[in-house]
């Protein structure tokens, strides 16, 4: 768990390159998914980045002063409602959220239109994620017009609207020791998945019940939902590379690929393994997924502070494509089928991105035209890919094999931690422990 004073101190933290200002940030609205039904609750990432506070119907006010001292955090939030409560469950209210979650001031929500405007006098600029939601952004100045309106009382307006998520997105790219924490605990319980998935995996199931297993390993070891939709990919169902149907036969002979993570707190985890359906690798399967695993093993070994954020993918790009050139998959030297870009019709997406309160967390990529340098608390994925589709020009034995090998890594002080390394991924691991289950 990320302890209450480290929320305060990301709002201290927002506050202080506000100089003066006043961020306004929502948390998401429930969503309905058919007529009365809705769909399984998450908070907005970034409110909860800045509060830990996971109900719906909720939003944080920073008001922030030049004098540090005099800067507010604010919390609006669903009043207590005992009626309410008999049916959808327990709410804080704003008088215990206000100092179990460490807040200055806190309102039911229902008070934030007749708040706001007043909250705004005399601050010259309003920080939302403008543009996220119209509805939002119309609410918002609508409450600057109304300070405007008081301009002959002597009241000045916000006269500039900033995008609040860059100055967010930089902080949430640096991940502290306790949000590391969380993250190997998801990592940890995915690993846990991915190793019960190849036990449990024989030809004749079907790709959900193997999902069914996975999300049963993440929920009982008290992860709260999948950070995504589960991609449990057998034979050439591995070449789509958002496959989410997830309802086909398991076949002998095949290879699955399973990419699944689990959120524990807020934070993801992303793993893939790709393994064979009934424990043995054949030759074909073996020469992609040694070479795809070669090429992650080059990657990691990029991820180094100081190395630019690209780096890992050109090492995973060399080494795959020297071995497409050994395998006949493409013809030519290394530079030239790099630079004809002729390996996309087998590694079309790059090696990775970052991760954390998002699978694919924010945080630029790139500064001023350059990839920015890797630096110790950047948290990313790991994940070069091979996948062959039918083709004239391709040998046949490659066909509809797909392979990725996705792994979740830490930017440390001398190189990287990987979180990930309880999932087996070696074909010697995967095959012993695929065998262990052939001997029960
Ligand atoms: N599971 C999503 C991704 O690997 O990017
Ligand atoms: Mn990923
Ligand atoms: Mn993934």
């Amino acid at each position: 768990m990320i302890p209450v004073k480290s929320f305060r101190e990301r709002r201290r933290h927002l506050a202080s390159q506000m100089q003066k200002g006043v961020a306004i940030i929502p948390t998401a609205p429930e969503q309905v998914r058919n007529r009365d039904a809705y769909f399984p609750y998450r908070f907005d990432s970034y409110f909860y980045y800045l509060t830990g506070f996971r109900e719906p119907e909720a939003v944080l006010v920073i008001v922030a002063e030049s004098d540090e001292k005099e800067s507010k955090h604010i919390l609006f939030c669903r009043d207590k409602d005992l009626e309410r409560e008999i049916w959808d469950g327990f709410r804080y209210g704003p008088g215990a959220a206000r100092e179990i979650f460490d807040f200055d001031e806190a309102y039911p929500i229902f008070r934030l239109d007749d708040m706001l405007p007043s909250l705004l006098a005399n601050h010259s600029t309003v920080f939302c994620s403008l543009g996220h939601d119209t509805a939002w952004d119309t609410r918002v100045t609508g409450w600057i017009n109304q300070v405007r309106q008081q301009a002959r009382s002597g009241v000045t307006a916000p006269a500039r609207i900033d995008d609040v998520r860059p100055l967010l997105d930089e902080m949430r790219l640096f991940k502290s020791a306790e949000e590391l924490q969380v993250m190997r605990r998801a990592a940890e319980i995915s690993s846990g998945a991915h190793r019960r998935a190849m036990r449990e995996t024989r030809p004749g199931m079907s790709e959900y019940e193997v999902e069914a297993g996975l999300l049963h390993e993440f929920r009982r070891h008290g992860a709260q939902a999948p950070a995504y939709t589960s991609i449990v990919a057998g034979g050439a169902n591995a070449c789509v590379l958002h496959y989410v149907e997830n309802n086909a036969c398991l076949n002998s002979g095949d290879l699955l690929l399973i990419d699944a993570g689990c959120e524990v707190d807020g934070y993801a985890s992303d793993i893939t393994r790709t393994f064979p359906v009934d424990g043995k690798f054949s030759s074909a399967q073996k020469d992609l997924y040694q070479l795809v695993l070669s090429a992650q093993a080059a990657a990691i070994s990029a991820v180094q502070p100081g190395n630019s954020w690209d780096a890992p993918h050109e090492a995973a790009l060399r080494v795959l494509v020297q071995g497409f050139i050994d395998l006949g998959l493409c013809q030519g030297s290394l530079d030239t089928v790099i630079q004809s870009e002729d390996y996309k019709r087998f590694y079309m997406h790059r090696t990775g991105h970052w991760l954390g309160l998002d699978v694919h967390d924010p945080g630029e990529y790139k500064r001023d035209g350059e990839w920015r340098p890797l630096q110790p608390g950047m948290t990313l994925t790991v994940e070069p890919g091979c996948y062959v589709r039918p083709a004239d020009n391709v040998p046949r034995h490659f066909w509809d094999i797909g392979v990725r090998i996705e792994d979740d890594v830490a930017v440390t002080e001398t190189g990287c931690e990987v979180l990930t390394p309880a999932a087996p991924k070696t074909v010697v691991e995967i095959e012993e422990l695929m065998q262990e289950r052939k001997d029960q």
